[in-house]
């Protein structure tokens, strides 16, 4: 992935945590409104309410504060160009390669979806660059194409689906490079619309919903990435736990030492939110009569 536009407010380090960070804020957003979902299926309506208000909390808290930290959201042009180049490396490289590794493991299933997916991505690049001439040239008479629509996929319960190791890695580091594309449209899409750009904004933000309720969906099926509620809900009280224990404090220690002072405040912040998020959780699967394996 290329890296962001530059903000030289931050130290180099730094950036590189907050940009991991904002990887796992925007994987839990898309992954908890998939965990709704199944609770949903469950009728289990307070653990899907939990899920839905958590999801918000990383996308437009979370996400939100370090996207600003490292001046990821530039002017309507600028966040056409890192589109474009974030569609370009998957359609030519990451999903061209990732299909060509699950066709040679034998998992044709997912070679057929990283193909279909990169074309996907291919026909996203054409409409950002046209985008781009419709808004740096209007006098082009090219207007910002807006016909993109997501066909949403279910996600089902359930392991998964392919044979290689490599496969499921790769399905992974793609479910993570789908939930980013998600989370920062989203705010390419409302800086588009703050700024009187409404066809930009709807190409935005329909790309962003292709990205997640088709491709990370899609490739969420075969990883087998949504199981029965307790064990969704142990998987995020792991994560959780770890980010607020671990990850978070760590880095706001390095940034802390970089003299990134109001980054190590911001982090924090967020390390203590997100053990909360663990101990709501964890109430909620307690609540269920379950309890997770000591193992994990
Ligand atoms: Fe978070
Ligand atoms: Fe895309
Ligand atoms: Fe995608
Ligand atoms: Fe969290």
């Amino acid at each position: 992935m290329r890296p962001p536009p530059r903000s030289d407010d931050v130290d180099p380090a730094t950036r590189t945590n907050l940009t991991n960070a904002m990887k796992g804020e925007a994987l839990a957003h898309v992954t908890y409104r998939a965990y709704a979902k199944q609770a949903d299926r469950e009728n289990l309506p307070e653990v899907a309410a939990l899920y839905r208000r958590t999801a918000h909390t990383e996308l437009r808290e979370h996400f939100t504060e370090q996207a600003k930290l490292i001046g990821l959201v530039g002017d309507n042009v600028a966040n056409l160009r890192d589109s474009t180049g974030g569609e370009t490396y998957e359609a030519t490289t990451m999903y061209k390669n990732f299909a060509a590794q699950a066709r040679a493991d034998g998992d044709r299933q997912a070679a057929r979806l990283f193909s279909e997916i990169a074309d996907d991505e291919a026909a996203h690049r054409t409409r950002f660059l046209q985008a781009t001439k419709a808004v740096t040239d209007p006098s082009s008479g090219t207007v910002v194409p807006t016909d993109v629509k997501a066909n949403p996929v279910a996600i089902r319960a359930g392991g998964p689906q392919v044979s290689s190791s490599r496969t499921l890695d790769n399905l992974r580091t793609a479910m993570k490079g789908e939930a980013f594309a998600y989370a920062k449209y989203t705010l390419y899409g409302d800086k588009a619309r703050e700024t009187g750009q409404p066809r930009l904004a709807r190409l935005f933000h329909r790309t962003a919903a292709v990205e997640r309720t088709e491709h990370f969906a899609e490739e969420a099926n075969l990883a087998g990435a949504v199981r029965d509620t307790p064990a969704n809900l142990c998987a995020t009280i792991k994560g959780e736990t770890h980010e607020g224990r671990q990850m978070y404090p760590d880095y706001a220690r390095q940034a802390s030492a970089a003299g990134d002072t109001a980054t190590a405040k911001v982090l924090d912040d967020t390390a203590k939110d997100e053990l909360k998020h663990a101990k709501a959780f964890s109430g909620e699967l307690s609540r269920l009569g379950k309890q997770c394996p000591t193992s994990s």
